[in-house]
């Protein structure tokens, strides 16, 4: 049979089940960018390749995805850094107009160029590392033409490298000044206003919220849900944080792709994104770098089914991380996850976390999107800290 690529001599972690999917002696066959087999090269069949690469025994994942990310803003805040090292915490520095509004400052300020060309060295940090498809939010705007200007920058990033990119709206991330206690006229706005113009752009693939005491009320939250409905779009939620305002469940009863962060969710949650199959999306960077202590419920999200996807959150405020090796490594020594769920994490359920059915997974029919690893066992991208063992990345089968 015929096809454009084959790479043979490969171990596979398929990530096709829950224990990786492993094939010793494997073999993958792509043409058009679509994974035609991955398998053992056994019982593969002939191929006729123009193009036959001998991996050597390396081993290959599908491409990683980086399933939550703030990677567009105007500047870092290093700054903050020092002061929460002398002793500030996160929600103060928030409340006294730094955190997010700072980043909005900076933001508001930069050109949609200088934008991307902040992004591109963090993508690259990421890309380096085998990732083959980033999600990218807005929120540091907070008036439609910055946030819509966040949200082209971001749609520009798959123009200037080869990678997928997903776009997300997070209007309601923080209050603005211009709606300072007018928190209900804000969100007005979104749903009615910047909403509307940002789907008829066909500038966002989901719509995300801040649910959080330092920022919007459950109420708030279903609002803009009910807009994204409005405009056939998926949700997503930055739930439980900080603190247990269930917007877990919340997200779960709009159907949502995800509720992220989620160490103060509770069995309810829990239960709730079992039911609608709302992935929890676990972010132990944040987790480390704002010092929190206690642990999201990986126990009853593991016994209630609900499959678990990891990410960097990369942000300026709460994880300056451009590493999902380095996430997969807090993901086992932060949470204890298994080095299947981690290596699940940034790949099948990351995909799932995007509703992406096309990747994230080595199967026929998938995007093929891999990482080639120069490694032993797959357990070592999860146990090396600041090491990459990255051999080759494909995109879209080349
Ligand atoms: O995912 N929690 C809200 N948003 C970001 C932090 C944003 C910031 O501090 O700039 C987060 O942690
Ligand atoms: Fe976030």
């Amino acid at each position: 049979m015929r096809c454009d690529r084959v790479w043979r001599h490969a171990r596979l972690a398929t990530m096709t089940n829950d224990d990786m999917g492993l094939v010793e002696d494997g073999l993958i066959a792509s043409s058009d960018g679509i994974i035609l087999y991955a398998g053992p090269a056994s019982i593969a069949p002939a191929w006729d390749a123009a193009d036959v690469v001998d991996c050597g025994g390396r081993w290959i994942t599908p491409g990683l995805i980086d399933c939550h990310t703030h990677l567009i803003h105007g500047a870092d805040r290093a700054q903050e850094f020092e002061m929460r090292l002398a002793g500030a915490s996160y929600e103060e520095i928030a409340r006294t107009g730094g955190g997010i509004l700072s980043t909005m400052r900076a933001t508001r300020a930069a050109s949609e160029d200088a934008l991307v060309a902040h992004a591109l060295p963090r993508l690259d940090a990421l890309i380096a590392e085998g990732v083959t498809t980033v999600e990218v939010k807005s929120g540091y705007g907070l008036c439609a033409e910055s946030e819509i200007r966040m949200l082209r920058a971001a749609r520009r990033l798959c123009r200037e490298r080869r990678v997928g990119i997903t776009t997300t709206f997070l209007g309601a991330h923080a209050l603005p000044p211009e709606y300072a206690d007018d928190a209900d006229g804000y969100i007005a706005m979104l749903c009615n206003d910047l909403l509307p113009q940002v789907a008829t752009l066909g500038l966002t693939d989901a719509v995300d919220a801040f649910c959080e005491g330092i920022g919007f009320t459950p109420a708030q939250t279903e609002r803009m849900f009910a807009a994204a409905a409005r405009h056939g779009l998926p949700v997503k939620l930055h739930a439980e944080q900080l603190s247990n305002l269930h917007g877990a469940a919340l997200a779960a009863r709009h159907g949502a792709l995800s509720a992220d962060h989620l160490e103060y969710l509770d069995q309810d949650g829990i239960a709730a994104m079992a039911t609608s199959g709302t992935i929890a999306t676990l972010l132990p960077g944040a987790y480390y770098f704002v010092r929190e202590t206690r642990l999201p419920p990986i126990e009853g999200l593991r016994r209630a089914g609900v499959p678990i996807a990891l990410a960097t959150d990369c942000n300026p405020g709460t994880s300056p991380l451009t590493s999902l090796l380095l996430v997969m490594n807090m993901g086992a020594t932060l949470f204890r996850l298994t080095i299947a769920e981690c290596l699940a994490g940034v790949t099948r359920n990351a995909a799932r976390a995007l509703g992406l059915r096309d990747r994230g997974t080595l199967e026929p029919g998938k995007r093929c999107d891999l990482a080639i690893w120069d490694i032993d066992r797959p357990a070592e991208l999860v146990y090396r800290m600041g090491f990459n063992p990255l051999h080759a990345r494909i995109w879209s089968g080349s």
